[in-house]
């Protein structure tokens, strides 16, 4: 097991105030009912941005995490932000929020990793702090799903939420000497980005009438394919973190997966020996909220006392591309 870089300092997230329950997609003309919605990806409810935006969401869990590390805005060196939503195509939301928090000194990046992304933005911000580019770093993940959505098609429309998450990493030294990421894995196969992507509006074939008409800018999902490779992956990603980290599931105290369906979370958890008494599950209040699942679901076990400093995390994470990604962290 190698020496720790980097620790998480403090959480932070930011949530949609309007919530929208199973029971809201009659009133917007979609054939499903609640116990499909819970019987298949254990979805309860989920927050839209209605005033919101990735960088303000963004911006509010950055704040809160500064906040709990006891770090200013102009003490961050770097943010980089996981996004499959930003806010604008061009510049990266990364700078909109470091405007909005006034991070004066720092250098502020996107990374597009799908529903993977946080982890692999974790991992290169840890990466970059090894190379010494920076002392505190914020990483954070702001999605607006809602936004890519297609609210007429209702084999994705149901599955989908907004939020952000943030993370403050600081160089594990000190008093901090051993707490910090303990092994990483990242994976990808773009052989099979087919299986879940927004066909147009990109720059191959930009935004136009006809792209708007025929609605190939929203996602599209083959869900039943996607969820086979989520179990394989994450289940091999869980073994490799395990293995970077010497330790096997009983030595985890909480395993953090991404939250798309409590299924594919029920198998993980199974692989990984891991019983769900130690699994974190949200699914049920905010739906996949792509890479901000996992930053959101770390900010409320922390808060929540479920976990403390020392706890050993496992989190592991796939989605679009495919990406796969795992960690384990000592907190
Ligand atoms: O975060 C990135 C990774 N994403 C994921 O991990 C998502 C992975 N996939 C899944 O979670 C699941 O595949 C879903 C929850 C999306 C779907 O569950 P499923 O058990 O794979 O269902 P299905 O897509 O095979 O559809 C079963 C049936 C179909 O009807 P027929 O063809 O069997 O007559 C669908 O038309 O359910 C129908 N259906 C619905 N019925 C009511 C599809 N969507 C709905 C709906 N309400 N919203």
């Amino acid at each position: 097991m190698k020496r720790p870089v980097a620790y998480i300092a403090g959480t932070g997230k930011g949530i949609p105030a309007h919530v929208m329950t199973n029971h809201d997609f009659a009133a917007i003309g979609i054939e499903t009912s609640h116990e499909w919605i819970v019987e298949r990806s254990g979805i309860h409810e989920r927050h839209i941005a209605k005033a919101e935006t990735g960088c303000s969401l963004g911006s509010e869990a950055a704040r809160q995490a500064m906040q709990r590390a006891g770090v200013d805005a102009g003490e961050i060196d770097v943010i980089v932000v996981s996004t499959a939503t930003p806010d604008r195509l061009l510049p990266a939301t990364a700078v909109d929020i470091q405007a909005e928090i006034g991070a004066s000194r720092a250098a502020a990046f996107d990374i597009s990793a799908a529903c993977s992304g946080w982890l692999y933005a974790l991992t290169v911000a840890e990466g970059m702090m090894a190379a010494g580019t920076g002392e505190t770093f914020l990483v954070i993940a702001a999605e607006k799903m809602s936004a890519i959505t297609d609210w007429t098609d209702r084999s994705t429309c149901v599955l989908f939420g907004d939020g952000a998450g943030a993370v403050v990493l600081k160089r594990s030294e000190g008093a901090h000497a051993n707490r910090g990421i303990l092994s990483a894995y990242m994976r990808s196969d773009g052989t099979l980005a087919d299986l879940l992507y927004r066909p147009n509006g990109g720059s191959t074939t930009p935004f136009s009438a006809e792209v708007l008409a025929d609605r190939s800018h929203y996602v599209k999902m083959s869900g039943r394919e996607v969820f086979k490779h989520a179990v394989r992956s994450m289940a091999d990603a869980c073994d490799r973190a395990l293995d970077g980290a010497k330790m096997s599931g009983s030595d985890i105290d909480l395993l953090i997966p991404h939250q798309a369906n409590v299924r594919i979370i029920e198998a993980t958890a199974k692989h990984a020996s891991i019983p769900m008494e130690k699994v974190y599950v949200n699914v049920d209040r905010y739906g996949n909220t792509s890479s901000a699942s996992i930053p959101i679901a770390l900010e409320e076990v922390v808060e929540s006392g479920r976990v403390r400093d020392g706890s050993r995390i496992l989190m592991v994470a796939f989605g679009a591309g495919f990406t796969w990604a795992s960690m384990v962290v000592r907190l």
